[in-house]
């Protein structure tokens, strides 16, 4: 059997450094619901799951960044003086949070850092995210820099912003810094307070159906959709300067002031503004231990991202179609980004190997690809190993 992923990674850094280092972990995230809502400053309800990217890292008497990522068997380093764009991707994800801290004045000095996880990558479950925050979590314990974990997600989005490329929102960060057992985070993206709600349902599971239909979220699309938002805050604000976000539109907004001036944008901005209550309106549900109401709203943000934000794609429309009607199952969405990667499901625990197998059969049969399934529940967030 394979040593687990804490022990190899320390092993790796013991035979490659000859000391023991400081172990990380951070996981990954699923999110319930508000999709897309994390830039418009409005609410989303993720949570951290159980797996994760395992971090070993040690100082070094030098300025030099040494990386090794196991699980691609690559080895990247470069000065504290010398950063920049690695053409690798994935030390970009180290190296654009310490830029971030040094451009905030923390004394980083010289380290190396060894990684490896069991986060599918690619899968919409922020892998990267996970490694951004175990960078920004591991060289503020081991250079005791005394940043918050508030500040460390917002370096590890800045991060991920500048130097990635990708003008993502605080969700996956967040999640992964703050994530607890069995408590979905909702996080309001205007201040970041947050509240934790319990998602503690023996007779429920979450299952994530994993498309194999690898995303980019660097492609343009994503950046693309934010500036869609952007622009048709700007149409309302010439007759409301109060409105400085959707998080403040209404739809009666949207309609005099966005469609008349684009059709598309207006789509957009009118996906926003009802996920946007919808996340109230779901957390509620949960608060009174409705999952059936939870579940159908699940299905309505689906709908939503695929016909109006149109971040879906036919894989995705397949396999929260084959869910619809069924009595085991509660709700059934795409999860994350978008245009591909996985859905989230919520299934009556009972009847969940028949669903997994019949989804699974005929996944194969429509489309020829063999479809990835992970059970996911809320797990605690990035947290020193050892
Ligand atoms: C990606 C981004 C998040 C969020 C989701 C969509 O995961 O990184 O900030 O915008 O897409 O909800």
């Amino acid at each position: 059997m394979a040593a687990p992923l804490p022990d190899l990674v320390h092993q790796t850094y013991r035979s490659l450094f000859s000391e023991d280092p400081l172990l990380v972990r951070s996981p990954g995230r699923i999110n319930l619901i508000g999709e897309h809502t994390d830039y418009n400053q409005g609410w989303v309800l993720p949570a951290a799951i159980d797996k994760q990217i395992v971090a070993a890292i040690g100082k070094r008497d030098d300025p030099i960044i040494q990386l090794h990522a196991l699980d691609q068997g690559q080895t990247y380093s470069t000065t504290l003086h010398g950063i920049e764009r690695s053409g690798l991707l994935w030390p970009d994800y180290v190296l654009g949070v310490v830029q971030q801290l040094i451009r905030s004045q923390y004394p980083v000095q010289g380290f190396n850092l060894v990684f490896a996880g069991d986060i599918p990558q690619g899968a919409g479950l922020s892998s990267s995210a996970a490694l951004e925050c175990a960078t920004a979590f591991a060289l503020n314990e081991l250079f005791s820099l005394g940043i918050s974990k508030l500040d460390m997600a917002l370096a590890a989005q800045a991060a991920e912003n500048d130097f990635v490329g990708v003008k993502c929102g605080l969700m996956d960060q967040f999640a992964s810094l703050f994530g607890q057992e069995r408590q979905l985070i909702k996080l309001d993206c205007a201040d970041f307070s947050h509240e934790y709600i319990p998602f503690n349902h023996p007779d429920i599971q979450l299952i994530l159906f994993d498309t194999r239909v690898k995303h980019s979220l660097a492609s343009s699309a994503y950046n693309e959709r934010r500036e869609q938002c952007e622009r048709g805050v700007a149409l309302i604000r010439k007759h409301h300067p109060a409105v400085t976000s959707l998080r403040d539109a209404t739809a009666e907004q949207l309609n005099r002031y966005v469609k008349p001036a684009n059709e598309t944008v207006y789509q957009r901005c009118r996906y926003v503004v009802s996920e946007i209550q919808r996340v109230q309106d779901g957390c509620d549900d949960l608060k009174k231990n409705d999952l059936t109401s939870f579940g159908k709203r699940m299905f309505e943000t689906h709908e939503g991202l695929r016909h109006q934000y149109e971040v879906s794609c036919h894989e995705l429309d397949l396999l929260v179609d084959l869910m619809q009607g069924r009595e085991a199952v509660l709700g059934a969405r795409m999860m994350g980004g978008g245009f591909g990667g996985c859905t989230i499901n919520m299934v009556t625990a009972g009847e969940v190997p028949d669903v997994i197998y019949a989804i699974t059969h005929t996944y194969r049969r429509k489309t020829g690809k063999e479809l990835q399934v992970y059970l996911a529940r809320p797990s605690e967030g990035t947290t020193v190993l050892s």
